[in-house]
């Protein structure tokens, strides 16, 4: 049995449909500030299984330890938190709480139940201004924005445990940048509001909710001069968990409990595509013309970021297999069946 936190949201209920059809039980904890319910009765529907869940907050210990004890989980999947880069920057508070805080609950009801193997949801963010790319995972690290400073503190905490107590096995997992959806169209990315990632905001242009996108600057030093980035299919970083959480279970069964480490790992594909040969790639896939014009640079972005993901291949045995057609076109399938998300 796996407790998932957020495992309502987008990336948790799509790894959800991994863990099921690999035969984990799965538990989610989840308080359902930027996901619905209906997510889960989806991922049910998809794997013919059941999906238990919990409407609980993870600053909330009491409810985090009744959860461990009541599901008998052996090991934890932490996607539950706060994501927007804009947002974080105008409520730091609500960031440092539900990210920090509430994983600092989180670890307390692990250790309180004896439950000692975490996968966490971190993100390529904290390696800041890229100074060297391909980025590997011993490149500095730093944050620019109150989110990414959360992450990194979530990370220094996770050190700092797995430190101080040597049978807490750890796997920080690093994406990049996650797209796309599960290929049955029923399970997908759904922001509420103004989408604040391109993906997304793409395929509303697509199917007809958005007039035309905005491309956040063309004079950065790339092949286009937009923005490139590492996109990784949802189902790839889906099973980069389940991988994830094997490698834990294999090291925790050896006898030397001595190997557990904090497992630190990027998941990307290794290959960057800029905004315009992502619309371009949405466009083919969708067959709808992507109307867009060049607007100023957005703050605080940076000109490229991909990954190197050799260490995920040497340690974990994973690999991305998707590419952006396949990116584009599950998203599309998802965002024509459901124009207004989960709402329909
Ligand atoms: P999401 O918002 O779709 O999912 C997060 C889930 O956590 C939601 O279901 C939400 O209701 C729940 N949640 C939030 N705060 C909670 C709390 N205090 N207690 C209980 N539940 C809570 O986001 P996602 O894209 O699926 O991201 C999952 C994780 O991956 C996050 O930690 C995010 O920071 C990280 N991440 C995401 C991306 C990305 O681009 N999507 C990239 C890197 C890292
Ligand atoms: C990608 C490219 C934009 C929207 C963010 C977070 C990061 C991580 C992933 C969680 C950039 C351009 C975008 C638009 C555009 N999240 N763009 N028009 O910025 O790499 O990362 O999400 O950990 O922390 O910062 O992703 O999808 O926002 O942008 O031109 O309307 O698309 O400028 O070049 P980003 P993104």
């Amino acid at each position: 049995m796996i407790l998932v936190t957020g495992g309502a949201g987008y990336i948790g209920s799509h790894t959800c449909v991994e863990l099921l059809n690999a035969g984990w039980e799965v538990v989610v904890f989840d308080n359902f500030s930027n996901s619905n319910p209906e997510a889960l009765a989806r991922v049910e529907r998809i794997t013919g299984r059941k999906v238990n869940w919990i409407a609980g907050d993870c600053r909330d210990r009491a409810a985090l330890v009744a959860a461990l004890q009541q599901s008998k989980a052996e090991a934890v999947i932490h996607f539950a938190g706060l994501k927007a880069v804009g947002e974080s920057v105008e409520k730091p508070l609500s960031y440092y709480d539900n990210n920090v805080i509430g994983t600092i609950r989180l670890l307390e009801a692990m250790q309180a139940c004896g439950v000692k193997k975490l996968v966490f949801s971190s993100s390529a963010t904290v390696y800041g201004d890229p100074v060297k790319l391909p980025l590997t995972e011993d490149h500095p690290l730093s944050a620019t924005n109150p989110y990414g400073r959360s992450k990194l503190m979530i990370e220094e905490i996770l050190r700092d445990l797995q430190r101080s107590d040597s049978s807490f096995g750890v796997s920080i997992l690093r994406y990049f940048n996650p797209v796309g959806a599960h290929t049955s169209g029923l399970i997908g990315e759904d922001p509420q509001g103004m989408p604040n990632n391109l993906m997304p905001f793409v395929s509303q242009v697509a199917v007809g909710r958005r007039e035309f996108l905005n491309v956040w600057g063309n004079d950065y030093p790339t092949i286009d001069g937009t923005g490139v980035r590492d996109y990784i299919h949802v189902m790839d970083l889906a099973l980069g968990h389940l991988k994830a959480l094997e490698t834990l279970e294999a090291i925790y069964n050896q006898q030397d409990r001595r190997f557990f480490q904090c497992l630190t790992v990027n998941l990307g594909t290794g290959q960057g595509y800029s905004v315009l040969e992502v619309v371009r790639a949405y466009e083919q896939a969708s067959g709808k013309s992507i109307p867009y014009r060049i607007a100023a640079r957005r703050p605080g972005d940076i000109a490229a970021c991909f990954a190197d993901p050799t260490r995920a291949i040497e340690l974990l045995g994973w690999r991305a297999k998707l590419g952006l057609p396949e990116m584009c076109a599950s998203s599309w399938h998802w965002q024509s069946a459901n124009p207004k998300g989960y709402q329909n």
